[in-house]
């Protein structure tokens, strides 16, 4: 697929996978912003798999200070909209391929990078807790495009993740194709309405130097993702953290030893959450 008929594909809404008609309603009715949480709950209710994952992100150890939930309502009340708003939109899509390959190890990767991100922010005391979580959860997710109408050029890059010599993942994505993960991911988030504290750190994990606003939250997506592979959940076909997180922890002010706690948070959280597969 060349660069022109790729770009014209993306502008359409069904080039992306599709996602059930309950989940689209209730992703319309956060949109709308009038409902109430108890009709919310009583919708999410109508698909069992989703209210189940729902809790089960409640209950995962991002929210541990909030103690175990165990109804849809109480979950949402902890999660936040945004961050069910992005559950809504990533689960149904990475559960329905989850026999393509790569996409449970990306699945992992995204689930643990969003942890990851809440952490940064809860530790630099940034106020969008949400915004950051939802943006790690979402940072990859334009890749689920590339896996399934590229299976030609993502196939021979999962078997060398790991190649010493190999160049970032969508470094390699820009020079093959003119485009990478995160100009895919950005579309499609854009198609579903996030705001632009989302779309910018979608758009610019790689390189969130570029970020001409959203800055802080770009650097800790872009931080949280590099985390993520530094813990053991690294993206299925790129194994290797960039030297750009040097340049995260400098803008947003970390210091050794406040790093080696996330660290340590950041691990402790993920090694509660591995058991959350779809
Ligand atoms: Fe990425
Ligand atoms: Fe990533």
């Amino acid at each position: 697929m060349d660069l022109i008929n790729l770009s014209k594909k993306l502008q359409k809404r069904e080039a992306f996978p599709p996602i059930p008609a309950v989940v689209s309603e209730i992703i319309q009715e956060i949109d709308y912003g009038e409902i109430s949480m108890e009709n919310l709950g009583r919708l999410i209710q109508k698909d069992v798999c989703l209210a189940t994952h729902i809790i089960r992100h409640a209950n995962a150890g991002a929210y541990s200070s909030a103690g175990p939930v165990s109804t849809v309502i109480q979950s949402i009340k902890v999660m936040g909209f945004r961050v069910l708003k992005g559950l809504c939109l990533s689960l149904p899509v990475f559960s329905q391929f989850r026999d393509v390959p790569g996409v449970m190890g990306l699945w992992r990767h995204s689930y643990i990078t969003s942890a990851c991100c809440r952490i940064i922010a809860e530790r630099i005391k940034l106020p969008a807790l949400d915004e950051a979580e939802t943006s790690g959860l979402l940072h990859d997710l334009g890749k689920i495009f590339m896996y399934l109408e590229m299976p030609q050029f993502i196939g021979p890059r999962l078997s060398v993740s790991d190649a010493s010599s190999g160049e970032p993942d969508w470094v390699v994505e820009r020079n093959s194709l003119g485009i990478d993960h995160s100009f895919i991911g950005a579309r499609y988030g854009r198609m579903f309405n996030f705001p632009e504290s989302i779309l910018n750190p979608i758009l610019w994990h790689h390189e969130p130097h570029k970020a001409t606003a959203n800055q802080e939250l770009t650097h800790v997506c872009s931080l949280g993702d590099k985390i993520a592979s530094i813990i053991g959940a690294c993206h299925p076909d790129y194994v290797y953290v960039e030297t750009s997180l040097l340049q995260s922890l400098d803008y947003l002010g970390i210091r050794k030893g406040i790093f080696q706690f996330i660290l340590m948070d950041c691990l402790d959280r993920a090694s509660n959450m591995m058991y959350f597969e779809l």
